[in-house]
């Protein structure tokens, strides 16, 4: 087992001196994944600060000893940060941003154009110039407030359409949305020009789902290979990593494999920026299925060791592409608060205590 670093060590003990013994117990014997990745990528969680009292003092640990990076799982997306043209939501991005500050942790922005969780108002009598314009002064307030502090930016989010069959994999495949209705296909390229203007440093991510297998891996490549070609200064494939044990076969992890090595070939950066392994259920970003709500029944042991050795197994292919990802972020804390809850999808049970995953990912790392 990695040991934690004083730092870490002091951090969790610290916080768990506040809390029940046995979950006092769990915090000191933890092993680290931060630690344990530490020179190889970072590694990241995703939450919000939604109230100054979000999480406890052992959630706190588990925060500060485990990960160097924070996504906002919701609070920086378009309809919660910018509602209207004229309002602005600041308050939970800034105390993100200063506890990651506080804490000597990294943040990355998530996410600037999406078809969900949007304000209507972009698109309010919008012809094409004018939701150009709304985008371009959205990303500009946005990024710019934000400059020097993220460490890049999911720029576009799950721009391409699920499922697929031969003649789409062929074609980009665009998902049908407001932005591709009014704008057209070059709101892409345009979005991440805007980033680009507002920060001229920061990493440029298109963010997706599934986009490493099947006809959605193939109008991927198609899709990026035309952002490059128009000169979209995009820097990093984010592979959001929705994967569930029932769809983790021999095939999947060849084709997660394989993935990779083609975003590598077209000199982008990887990051896995949503990762869970559902006990159940089919995987994939789409809503619905699996979601907050009645506790599921306790996993078994021989479900979360078949978790630990697909996370096991994933994190082996991360590590063989480490010259490429360069952020590997779980899409949650713990089991309870996963947007799978119903499903057990993390290194962390629904107490916060350690899961076998734990383990089994810090084995994987490189000695
Ligand atoms: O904040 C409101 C709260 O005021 C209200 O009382 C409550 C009632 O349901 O809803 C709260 O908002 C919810 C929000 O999460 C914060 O908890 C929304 O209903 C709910 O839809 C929203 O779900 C988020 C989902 O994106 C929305 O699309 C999940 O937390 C979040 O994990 C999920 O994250 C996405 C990534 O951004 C992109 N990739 C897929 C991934 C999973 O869907």
């Amino acid at each position: 087992m990695t040991k934690l670093s004083r730092r870490s060590f002091l951090a969790a003990s610290t916080a768990a001196a506040f809390v029940r013994p046995r979950r006092a117990a769990a915090a000191v014997a933890l092993a680290s994944v931060k630690e344990a990745y530490r020179g190889v990528f970072l590694i990241g969680t995703a939450l919000d600060f939604r109230r100054p009292d979000e999480f406890d003092a052992a959630e706190l640990a588990i925060i500060t000893s485990q990960f160097n990076v924070i996504t906002p799982e919701n609070s920086m997306k378009p309809g919660p940060i910018h509602p209207q043209e004229d309002t602005w939501n600041w308050a939970q991005p800034e105390a993100l941003l200063d506890f990651c500050g506080k804490n000597a942790m990294k943040t990355v922005g998530h996410c600037l154009v999406w078809h969900s969780q949007t304000g209507a108002w972009f698109f309010e009598g919008a012809s094409r110039e004018i939701a150009l314009q709304r985008l371009r002064s959205h990303i500009a307030t946005l990024v710019g407030r934000f400059k020097g502090r993220v460490i890049g930016w999911d720029v576009v989010n799950e721009a391409i359409n699920d499922g697929g069959n031969d003649t789409t994999a062929a074609t980009e495949n665009l998902r049908d949305t407001r932005w591709l209705q009014t704008v057209g296909p070059d709101f892409l390229t345009q979005a991440f020009r805007f980033a680009r203007e507002a920060d001229p440093d920061v990493a440029l991510h298109y963010n997706d789902y599934s986009i490493e297998s099947g006809f959605k891996h193939q109008s991927s490549l198609v899709l990026l290979k035309r952002l490059i070609a128009d000169g979209a200064p995009i820097t990093t494939v984010g592979i959001q990593g929705h994967w569930s044990l029932t769809g983790l076969t021999p095939e999947r992890y060849q084709q997660i494999d394989e993935a990779i090595a083609h975003y590598k070939a077209l000199k982008l950066k990887v990051a896995i920026t949503e990762l869970d392994v559902t006990l159940s259920g089919a995987g994939g970003g789409q809503l619905g299925g699996g979601g907050r709500g009645t506790p599921p029944p306790p996993p078994t042991a021989e479900q979360l060791q078949a978790q630990a050795e697909a996370y096991a197994k994933l994190f082996g292919i991360f590590v063989k592409h480490r010259d490429a990802v360069n952020r590997v972020t779980f899409w949650g804390l713990h089991d309870r608060r996963s947007w799978r809850s119903g499903q057990s999808p993390l290194a962390f049970d629904r107490d916060g205590k350690p899961k076998p995953a734990l383990d089994a990912i810090v084995a994987a790392a490189p000695k």
